[in-house]
């Protein structure tokens, strides 16, 4: 198959053969055309139009309206899973090195202003790519996601892809990481050629397991040999689509490879407000402004991943005993808070939120499933 990256970059310099990409191109957007692979097609007419705009701009155009709004049409017909060749398998165990799936649905991450606006950006460059092009710029292929555990960032992997509108190849790191010798780096290899040859968006999940220190006394020669095939294929990421690679232990990731990514994003636990628009966000619902106090003090400096599980289950509680999810809210929020400390923030709340209620004092105990009298001692010193 032609190979579609070499118009691209050579449109960057400034002596270039234009008989020879226009040429190039072509092929490309023809054999494209008999395989039925529409978004390479597209890709490659995008070329000839990048081609063409100096020399003949009347045809640029007549291009450019031809594919119309095929660009997302035809990313979109890339989304079927039949569209992405089968993902390479590990030759001795004849495992597949990634799972390759659409996400199409699904909830988009809450995160904080700064890697929010990052995530945008990147997201920009890939939606408006053309316009790089035309400066011989293209946008940044590589980012590395770090955070602990629970932040989401498995979540931003996948709603990348759905926003790139890219199915996931998702590498099994158990699968890639192999006993037989030399046999850990070409998987790497073959992944990679596989997400240089399809569309997608490559997520390289717990990366610390492929990238550790060369410099780690503990480390066998296979992993160094890892290490250096990664070095080399990050230097040569694909040229459509994106690679994800996430990690709990950036300590751990070899220096060489941390600076070999076009950009890093740190995502971390939720502040206040994040943490109650993460909250908000799986209940499906906004809270009163009075629960959403409480549940800010005490869901502040907590993971999403431990905000969802604590929505699932106020609406399960909700559902089978047909209450208001708010109540089960405060329920299950009794349930966790689990240090003095943070029963007394929640008993000094709930007193607020059931202010009208006579028998405010029963039913903060019973919320928090201790006696009225602690409940006052919780209170002792505090006003209304
Ligand atoms: N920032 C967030 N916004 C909304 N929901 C979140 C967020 N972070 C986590 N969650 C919820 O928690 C679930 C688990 O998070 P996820 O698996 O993405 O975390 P992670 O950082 O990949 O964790 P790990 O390091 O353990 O792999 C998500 O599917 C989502 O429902
Ligand atoms: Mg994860």
């Amino acid at each position: 198959m032609p190979v579609l990256d070499g118009p691209i970059r050579r449109l960057g310099r400034t002596s270039v053969d234009w008989d020879e990409e226009f040429r190039e191109a072509l092929l490309v957007a023809a054999s494209s055309a008999v395989r039925g692979d529409a978004y390479q097609g597209v890709t490659a007419v995008k070329h000839l139009i990048a081609v063409l705009r100096e020399r003949d701009p009347e045809l640029a155009e007549r291009l450019k309206s031809a594919i119309g709004t095929g660009g997302s049409s035809t990313r979109n017909a890339a989304l079927s899973p039949g569209r992405v060749a089968a993902a390479p398998l590990d030759l001795d165990r004849r495992m597949p090195l990634s799972t390759i799936q659409n996400p199409m649905e699904g909830l988009a991450p809450v995160l904080a202003p700064e890697p929010a606006a990052r995530l945008a950006e990147l997201l920009d460059e890939h939606r408006r790519a053309e316009l790089l092009e035309r400066s011989g710029l293209q946008p940044r292929r590589t980012m590395l996601l770090t955070g602990p555990p629970g932040v989401g960032k498995t979540m931003v992997a996948r709603w990348m892809a759905r926003s790139l509108e890219l199915p996931l190849a998702e590498a099994n790191i158990s699968v890639i990481v192999s006993s037989f010798l030399g046999r850990t780096a070409q998987n790497i290899h073959e992944l990679f050629e596989f997400a240089r040859a399809n569309p997608v968006v490559l997520f390289l999940d717990e990366f610390d397991a492929l990238s550790k220190q060369r410099d780690d006394a503990h480390e066998v020669g296979e992993m160094k040999r890892a290490v250096s095939t990664l070095l080399l294929e990050l230097d040569r990421p694909p040229q459509h689509g994106l690679v994800i690679a996430a990690t709990n232990h950036l300590q751990l990731v070899d220096l060489a490879i941390r600076r070999r990514f076009d950009t890093s994003i740190e995502l971390d636990i939720a502040d206040a407000d994040v943490a109650v628009s993460i909250l908000e966000l799986h209940l499906k619902q906004d809270l009163p402004v009075p629960i959403r106090n409480v549940a800010k003090e005490t869901l502040a400096g907590t993971s999403g991943a431990h905000i969802k599980t604590l929505a699932d289950a106020a609406r399960r509680r909700a559902a089978l005993s047909e209450t208001e999810v708010s109540t089960c809210l405060l329920q299950e929020l009794a349930r966790t808070a689990k240090t003095t400390e943070s029963r007394k923030i929640l008993a000094q709340r709930l007193r607020t939120v059931l202010n009208d209620d006579a028998n405010s004092m029963s039913s903060i105990a019973e919320l928090l499933g201790v006696s009225k009298s602690t409940v006052h001692g919780y209170l002792r010193g505090t006003n209304k």
